[in-house]
């Protein structure tokens, strides 16, 4: 496996996998691997001739500068993680490799930006567009492969490769989840254990909504408040929102009538969980 810091190197290899007619399965990540990530690298092993995995933590799409400066980083053992799958080729820029002086533009997207994450984290989705539109053009993967536990991730992707002409064709990939039903998250290895016996109010409200679902409620308030009731049993959190949207437009919904997506973004002391389910 190649471990490749530098864009122009990363572009030389992919020129050489374009000529010999090879697919590219592209994981973008920010490491701190965990089980959530393996999934997505070996369905994309799976699919393609070559995977290629980054890692790169990319400071423009954190909202809080705290948030960055905490973020899990284990790059060493993250190469390790990677070359275990059989991966061909990790990429691993650094910022002045991905921002350098004088960079000044910036990948925007409307409408689906507006909800849930991008209300409250002001300049995240700007920073996740500007970021994968420059990976995708470096790496020119056939396919790319991200986890539907970051749902309006995976839409703003979705409509940005569309928007855009992007020849990527997007995979979105089942969460994975720990024993306890708590979501993979890089963020979940800062939970002390008492914070992260807590976060398993977050999927505990999610099953509650598939459960009032299944007993055929659709009043999204109702549901609604059902799982702030859970939330607010545990101790140590503070809910940043819990909506339920459709699933396509990711508009608000007063009751359930197509497909929706119920989403939650939990604070479980200081660190922020997101999580959703699907219901239809
Ligand atoms: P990161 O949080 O490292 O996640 C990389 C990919 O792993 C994303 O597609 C994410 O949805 C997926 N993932 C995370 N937890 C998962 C889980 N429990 N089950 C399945 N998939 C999971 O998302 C990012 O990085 C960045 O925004 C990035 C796309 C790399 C751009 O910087």
């Amino acid at each position: 496996m190649e471990v490749i810091t530098k864009i122009d190197e990363m572009r030389t290899r992919v020129l050489s996998v374009k000529d010999r007619k090879r697919s590219i399965g592209f994981v973008p990540t920010m490491g701190a691997l965990h089980n959530g990530h393996l999934s997505l690298m070996r369905r994309a092993r799976e699919e393609n001739d070559e995977l290629v995995v980054s890692i790169y933590l990319n400071p423009t799409q954190f909202d809080k500068n705290d948030d960055f400066e905490n973020y899990p980083r284990q790059l060493d053992k993250d190469i390790e993680i990677i070359r275990n799958e059989n991966a061909d080729a990790v990429f691993t820029p650094c910022t002045e490799e991905m921002y350098p002086d004088g960079f000044c533009t910036h990948v925007t997207q409307d409408k689906l930006t507006d909800a849930l994450c991008g209300r409250v984290r002001p300049g995240h989705f700007n920073g996740v567009t500007t970021i994968v539109t420059k990976l995708f053009n470096i790496i020119e993967p056939d396919r790319a492969y991200f986890g539907q536990k970051d749902y309006q991730q995976c839409a703003v992707i979705k409509r940005l490769v569309t928007d855009m002409n992007m020849d990527v064709d997007i995979q979105v990939c089942p969460t994975v989840r720990e024993e306890d039903g708590l979501a993979f998250s890089s963020r979940n290895k800062r939970l002390n254990p008492e914070e992260r016996q807590n976060a398993l109010c977050i999927y505990g409200s999610l099953l509650k909504a598939g459960d009032m679902f299944a007993s055929d409620i659709r009043e999204t308030k109702e549901i609604i408040e059902e799982m702030i009731s859970i939330i607010k049993k545990t101790k140590h959190t503070k809910i940043d929102y819990i909506s339920i949207v459709n699933a396509n437009t990711l508009e608000d919904l007063s009751s359930i009538n197509g497909k929706a997506l119920v989403a939650v973004a939990i604070w479980i002391g200081n660190t922020r969980l997101i999580d959703n389910i699907i219901l239809e």
